[in-house]
């Protein structure tokens, strides 16, 4: 049988640091919003007595092919326990830039488990779905529910939220790959135990701002404690923000850890403009 899933990727709208957790993580406080840039993820899957996964994938940008690709770690999670082996083969079609702070892998890995209980007819809850998640990464659960949603603890600790108005973002990604554990390594570096209070940004206050359905106090109050110090390092991300802002973006925020930055305009021909300006690598997606 073969299913068809989208993975789409995310920005994060809000994203702090509030402490550190056991085994090397942080407890983080981030509102992650799913937007309309997506890979396309095709699964088949045939009984076997032997569980196996090959994956080929095509698009625009590479990934590993090998056993190590978090969707291939996914599907051998799902046949393991739902004790179901398969042969299951995954397509990526990748058009989410790779290490990014987009979640793209995050989002295929997801994607191959929804496909997975469709292919066996819902044997998972969400809820069951949702712990299998969690193994594969601190994305991952969002990944699977998608939309709006405050996250915490290490990201798998979800509350949905309502949607943010009707928003064209341009998302400008420049090939400057950024490792999640070195960015969150270089915030130890720089915030210690990050206790003080001036490091960080107001939650409530971009709560408020979006539940307000108000865009302008929306854009106002997004926040990303990595984006001045991964930025440092990340010269041609920098001067996109700076473009994006010169270019009237209400709001131009980093992406999760880095590197692909999103300016936020309150039209479509603005924001057409400003990723005219910024030449390849730009692309406008819409919240979903
Ligand atoms: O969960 P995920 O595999 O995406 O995390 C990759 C790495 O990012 C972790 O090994 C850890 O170093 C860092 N991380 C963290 N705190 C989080 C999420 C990720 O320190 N909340």
């Amino acid at each position: 049988m073969t299913v068809k899933e989208k993975a789409y990727a995310k920005i994060n709208l809000y994203l702090d640091i509030v402490g550190r957790l056991p085994h090397g993580f942080h407890a983080i406080e981030t509102v992650m919003q799913t937007v309309s840039l997506y890979d396309g993820v095709t699964v088949t899957a045939i009984p076997s007595d032997i569980p196996s996964v090959t994956l080929t994938a095509s698009g625009d940008f590479a990934v590993p092919t090998g056993k190590e690709n978090l969707a291939c770690r996914a599907a051998y999670l799902y046949m393991e326990r739902a004790h179901c082996p398969m042969q299951v083969h995954i397509s990526l079609v990748k058009r989410i830039p790779v290490g990014a702070g987009l979640a793209g892998g995050s989002s295929d890995a997801a994607a191959v488990l929804r496909a997975l209980n469709r292919i066996q007819n819902g044997f998972f809850s969400t809820e069951g779905l949702l712990m299998l998640c969690e193994e594969l990464g601190s994305d991952v659960p969002f990944c699977l529910l998608g939309h709006t949603s405050l996250c915490r603890g290490r990201g798998e600790k979800m509350e949905r939220l309502s949607s943010p108005p009707p928003f064209f973002a341009v998302l400008s990604t420049n090939g400057e790959y950024v490792s999640t554990p070195t960015s969150f390594a270089r915030m130890d570096a720089l915030y210690g135990d990050f206790l003080r209070e001036e490091k960080h940004g107001n939650l409530q206050g971009f709560l408020a701002a979006l539940s307000s359905g108000d865009l302008f106090a929306l854009t106002a109050s997004t926040y990303n404690i990595f984006e001045d110090p991964v930025l440092d390092a990340c010269p041609r991300a920098k001067r996109a923000l700076l473009s994006l802002t010169e270019r009237g973006a209400l709001c131009a925020r980093m992406s999760g850890s880095g590197s692909a930055v999103f300016g936020i305009f309150d039209s479509e021909e603005a924001a057409k403009r400003a990723k005219a300006a910024l030449g390849d690598g730009a692309d406008i997606v819409q919240p979903v």
